[in-house]
């Protein structure tokens, strides 16, 4: 079968590979229909720092996908067999060995970093879904445990932003959600949230000071950092923690007198949904997956796809950019580019 394989120097280039046939305990081959580019599949393969992370069977790329699982190993809940799930295969990784990567005809990964879909949705629309939802889930799981009330998501148009919205409103775990536009102010407020600022506006510095207090967000889910970051500190309530999960404002620096760290008792830490006590337990991890299981049909939960792209295609699917994210079909024919 044709992968999407990582060489020595951290380059992608298309191979022919054995296609998994016999799972091992635990884990299941699901016939891939269609993956995602994310985030992390372009910063994990060019950081310096993590060029010697733990290969992948057969040295396959990708980390989010969604398809149908045609074999389960010993160990797998039988009701996985034949079912359509959204993959976040770097989830298996921690409790397996033996997990390939996704962007290839079949995978091979441990059926805990597998989520199962209805079956009425498009596993297209999950193809990139399971690393923001499980992230955001995590999240909430580890402030609800550490007595926080309430909420503050930078990133709230982000996938990651739309999940924790929708999944803390589940729990009545009040959000103040920031975006960057009076369009996605709108867009997010007609379908999840209730306390949405946009920071372009003008007012946005004494609205979000006034509701950050009065919601009591003193847990900031922090996905964009930079400037944004710069300009909230200072009107925090007191007793925040800043949680760093992610860097869309790349390498923008933030700034801020040291001072707020006491005045405001302040505290700045990072978030990883690797380090998280939900990922770490396999227990917790399955709990997680059923609970995300039910409800995942809600439009907050998709993955804003992009453009297709076959195997082949690599080279121009990981060089599209924009709002939507490039889509790999394995088991589709190339294309001519537009
Ligand atoms: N640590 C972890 O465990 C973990 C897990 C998942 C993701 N991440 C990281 O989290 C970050 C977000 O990932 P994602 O998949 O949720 O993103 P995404 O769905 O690709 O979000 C993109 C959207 O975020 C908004 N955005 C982009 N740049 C922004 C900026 N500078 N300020 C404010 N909003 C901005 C834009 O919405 P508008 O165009 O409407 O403004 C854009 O459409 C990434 O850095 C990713 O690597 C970390």
């Amino acid at each position: 079968m044709k992968a999407v394989c990582v060489t020595p120097d951290r380059d992608l280039e298309v191979r022919d590979v054995p296609e998994p046939t016999a799972p091992p305990e635990g884990h299941v081959v699901v016939d891939i229909a269609a993956c995602a580019i994310n985030h992390g599949d372009h910063a994990f393969l060019k950081t310096r720092s993590l060029r010697n992370m733990p290969a992948t069977l057969l040295d396959i790329w990708g980390s989010s996908g969604a398809g149908r699982v045609i074999a389960i190993g010993t160990g797998v809940p039988a009701d996985y067999l034949g079912r359509r799930v959204a993959i976040y295969r770097s989830l298996s990784m921690i409790h397996s060995t033996q997990t390939a990567g996704l962007w290839s005809e079949k995978a091979q990964v441990h059926y805990l970093s597998c989520l199962i879909l209805p079956d009425s949705v498009d596993a297209r629309d999950y193809s990139g879904s399971l690393v923001n939802v499980l992230t955001a889930y995590a999240f909430l799981r580890q402030i609800v445990e550490e007595g926080h009330c309430g909420i503050v998501a930078t990133a709230g148009n982000a996938s990651t932003g739309r999940a924790l919205v929708e999944l803390a409103r589940r729990e009545g775990m009040p959000v103040l959600a920031i975006v960057r536009s009076a369009a996605a102010r709108q867009e997010l407020a007609d379908m999840v949230a209730e306390h949405v600022l946009d920071s372009s506006a003008l007012d946005f510095e004494n609205r979000f000071a006034a509701l950050a207090q009065q919601l009591r967000a003193t847990a900031v889910f922090d996905g964009v950092g930079g400037g944004l970051v710069t300009r909230i500190v200072p009107l925090l309530p007191m007793n925040a923690i800043l949680y760093s999960y992610g860097f869309l404002a790349g390498s923008e620096p933030v700034s801020f007198p040291t001072a707020l760290l006491n005045d405001k008792n302040l505290t700045l830490r990072p978030f990883s949904n690797f380090a998280s006590a939900t990922v770490q337990d396999p227990k917790r991890l399955a709990t997680a997956l059923t609970v995300l299981g039910d409800g995942i049909d809600h439009p907050a939960f998709l993955t804003r796809t992009g453009n297709s792209f076959a195997l082949d295609q690599i080279a121009a699917a990981m060089s599209a950019d924009g709002q939507c994210k490039s889509i790999l079909m394995p088991h589709q024919q190339a294309q001519p580019l537009n």
